[in-house]
């Protein structure tokens, strides 16, 4: 087996020799020669009077792992002829932090900086350009970059540590990978409710008891199922130590997070006096937001302080991040601590209450010469003084906080969520919903357009995020963070004039070298060609989008028995569907690369036909903006929306009810109608209270058919059979609920309703 890996790796290698070098993050300025020069067993020199045997060793070690990968084994460092120099030198004028140059000629590989920093991104953009041979030689082509320094000083990545637990090892390793992307600053979730990570000597439940909970959700948050094993693990204050020093010298800056008011279940059902109940409480092991939180009384700041006193001495970063996201206020409301501290300290209501509680741990960290960062619901009930907002539900917050000169962090959901999905889900693991490919995160700015020159200073620099709720295991964490992290690098590093997708596509290509070498799991979704379905003139047409502009694409349609309805023809962009010429109600368009005829990444879709589809639909009221779907074509574009959720294949409406009327073109009889819904009580989505079906001859005069589901119906997907009816129109009506009602989550605001794939038969 090891054998045959090689025999491939090999392969691989050699022929990659005859592609260009590449780095990512693209540096600022980068030339390539044409010739390649062994660097097998060279000396590594510095002629730095700072002691730079930190970076020699690392440059050492990462070149003979390189060696172990590919299977040699006579690595040794020995003096040759191609030197690696490294030197140090004061500038005249004032340089950026982590500026480098890197120079490889014939004669030796010279890395120029000004500091341990640029060095350390130097050696990065060097083991990028080097690659084994098959005749183990390692080789680097000749490259030349002159000054090359990040764009934003803060270049995050995250990792929630409390829904799934992952030992001192990997942190480790996660640390590699974004030192190998010159990531600066790790975002360590620390506690959250179901489970509390860090060590304190203080308070030793926090882990004893808050480490540890006896089940956890399986499967998605919609099915409600659970397993009952026990689960949990933390860091010792030892480790931690040791994770600091590991990331400090790849110069990668730990931000501990420790969350409060809110996500505190875990600390609380180890110490439950720190609630407004007083408890008992368990470790949830389902996923979510909890209404028991940390309730604002003396004794609970002086439980936090000592907590982040030693949260301080084990971290040694300006930010410390204190959460502050999701705390829903309705304990607060009814306890009598709260309100009477309301009253005391002349607040509005509960949202300043939390305001409260955040500028009193402020105050704290402050005195002990920290800063603290938060969600963007500090902003709520008012900001903390001096604090830093990390913007998660949009970049609104992050602008807000910037106008109120307040550095910023943007986290955006939309493009910095590696949780969501990154291809088709319907070819993925599943995740807890959302669509952020690599191309997306890619086209992410951080700098919002309409901030001012002046108000821009305030953002920091973007960070994306790897809540675990759906990602257990290692492997895992590293295909939902790779490459989308590459493209977050470049988005932070490199400069919006360089940014270019097909180049950044082919540098992912050549960055693969690094991944394989490292073994991690990166994803290769991004080398799957999208597939959409659309209707024009009444007809279905595909829309096969490559997974870059200059790829050509092959395709073929297969039957629901997989035999093949259409042999493989190549064609990209729109492409017509005749449905007369493919009767079938169950077909799947395949999609691949050209020349990747073994077919390894294959996009594929499958399709649901029925008189519905590709036909016209009229909507009385039009879905919310922020789930138009692609507008009504959604509903009979011939593919149904997955569960979980992305939101370009569900319309939504919030509080309204929806008409829906099908025009078939033609009369047609027709008995049955059925139409996807989607129930998630959690986000606030709920079944329609009432169903109506009509049909017409003429769009005037609507005959009701049907009120009741069919037996058939189920939450997923409702049915409706009725006596054969004579129509070309056919009218759903689905009436909204009314606000969500007490004890469910989002309790008083409107419901929502969403709606996909209708059928006819
Ligand atoms: C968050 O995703 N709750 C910050
Ligand atoms: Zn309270």
């Amino acid at each position: 087996m090891i054998k045959h890996f090689c025999l491939i790796f090999c392969l691989l290698t050699s022929a990659l020799l005859s592609a260009q070098s590449a780095i990512v993050p693209q540096p600022a300025n980068v030339t390539y020669g044409n010739r390649y020069f062994d660097i097998t067993a060279s000396e590594i020199q510095s002629s730095s009077p700072q002691d730079l045997s930190f970076e020699i060793n690392y440059l050492r070690l990462a070149l003979k792992s390189k060696a172990q990968q590919s299977g040699t084994t006579d690595f040794r460092v020995d003096p040759l002829s191609i030197p690696i120099q490294f030197d140090l030198f004061n500038p005249d004028t004032l340089l950026p932090e982590g500026w480098y140059s890197l120079q490889t000629t014939d004669k030796q590989v010279r890395i120029l900086a000004t500091s341990k920093i640029g060095i350390f991104y130097g050696i990065q953009s060097l083991l990028q350009l080097s690659v084994w041979r098959t005749d183990k030689r390692l080789v680097v082509q000749e490259a030349s970059i002159n000054g090359d320094f990040p764009k934003f000083a803060w270049r995050g990545m995250h990792l929630d540590v409390s829904r799934h637990f992952f030992p001192v090892e990997f942190i480790k390793r996660y640390i590699d990978m974004l030192a190998l992307h010159k990531m600066n600053v790790f975002h360590w979730h620390l506690t959250d409710d179901q489970g509390w990570r860090i060590e304190i000597k203080q308070f030793t439940k926090l882990t004893e008891i808050g480490g540890w909970r006896n089940s956890s959700m399986v499967g998605h948050y919609s099915e409600h199922r659970y397993d009952s094993l026990r689960y949990g693990g933390f860091y010792t204050q030892a480790e931690i130590y040791e994770v600091v020093q590991y990331a400090s010298q790849r110069n990668i800056t730990i931000v501990p997070e420790i969350e409060m008011p809110g996500h505190a279940m875990a600390a609380l059902a180890a110490y439950p006096q720190f609630s407004c109940t007083g408890g008992p409480f368990t470790v949830p092991g389902k996923w979510g937001v909890f209404d028991d939180v940390f309730c604002p009384k003396e004794e609970t700041f002086l439980f936090l302080e000592q907590v982040l006193d030693e949260v301080c001495r084990l971290f040694p970063g300006k930010f410390i991040h204190i959460g502050g996201d999701e705390c829903p206020k309705t304990r607060w409301k009814t306890c009598k601590n709260c309100q009477k501290r309301i009253q005391d300290e002349n607040l509005k209501d509960e949202h300043e209450l939390q305001s409260y509680f955040i500028q009193r741990i402020e105050k704290y960290l402050n005195s002990k010469g920290r800063q603290i960062i938060g969600w963007d619901e500090i902003l709520e009930g008012g900001l903390a003084p001096k604090a830093a907002v990390m913007s998660w539900r949009g970049t609104e917050g992050g602008i807000e906080a910037a106008r109120l000169k307040h550095p910023v962090v943007m986290t955006p959901g939309t493009h910095c969520y590696f949780d969501h999905y990154q291809g088709n889900p319907r070819q993925e693991t599943i995740a807890i919903g959302g669509f952020t490919p690599l191309e997306k995160v890619y086209q992410f700015d951080p700098i919002p357009a309409d901030l001012s020159i002046e108000e821009r200073k305030y953002i920091l620099g973007a960070q994306a995020n790897v809540w675990t709720e759906y990602i257990p295991n290692e492997e895992h964490v590293e295909y939902m963070a790779l490459p989308r992290m590459a493209a977050m690098a470049e988005v932070l590093w490199s400069y919006p004039e360089k940014r270019d997708y097909a180049d950044f596509f082919r540098r992912i290509e050549w960055l693969q070298n690094s991944y394989d070498e490292a073994g991690y799991n990166y994803s290769r979704s991004f080398l799957r060609p999208q597939i959409t379905t659309f209707s024009k003139n009444g007809e279905l047409w595909m829309l096969l989008d490559p997974p870059s502009p200059d790829k050509q694409l092959n395709y073929r349609i297969l039957q629901a028995d997989l035999s093949i309805l259409l042999p493989a023809q190549e064609g990209k962009g729109e492409i017509p569907i005749s449905i007369q010429q493919v009767p079938q109600e169950r077909m799947t368009i395949e999609a691949w690369i050209a020349g990747d005829e073994t077919k390894t990444v294959v996009g594929y879709m499958p399709l649901f036909i029925s008189r519905a589809t590709a036909k016209a639909v009229e909507l009385k009221t039009q879905p919310s903006k922020h789930y138009p779907g692609s507008g009504s074509g959604t509903l009979t574009d011939g593919v149904s929306a997955t569960l979980p959720r992305i939101n370009s294949e569900w319309l939504g409406w919030s509080g309204d009810d929806v008409e829906m009327t099908v025009d078939l073109g033609v009369k047609t009889k027709i008995s049955e109608v059925s139409i996807g819904q989607l129930v998630d009580h959690m986000n606030w989505i709920y079944e329609p209270s009432e169903w109506k079906i009509s049909v017409s001859e003429d769009g005037l005069n609507y005959q009701t058919v049907a009120t009741q589901l069919s037996p058939k119906s189920t939450l997923r997907k409702v049915h409706f059979k009725f006596i054969g009816k004579n129509a070309r129109y056919i009218r759903i009506e689905a009436k909204n609920p009314g606000k969500i009602p007490d004890g469910k989550a989002g309790a008083g605001e409107s419901s929502w309703m969403m709606f996909d794939e209708i059928y006819v038969k």
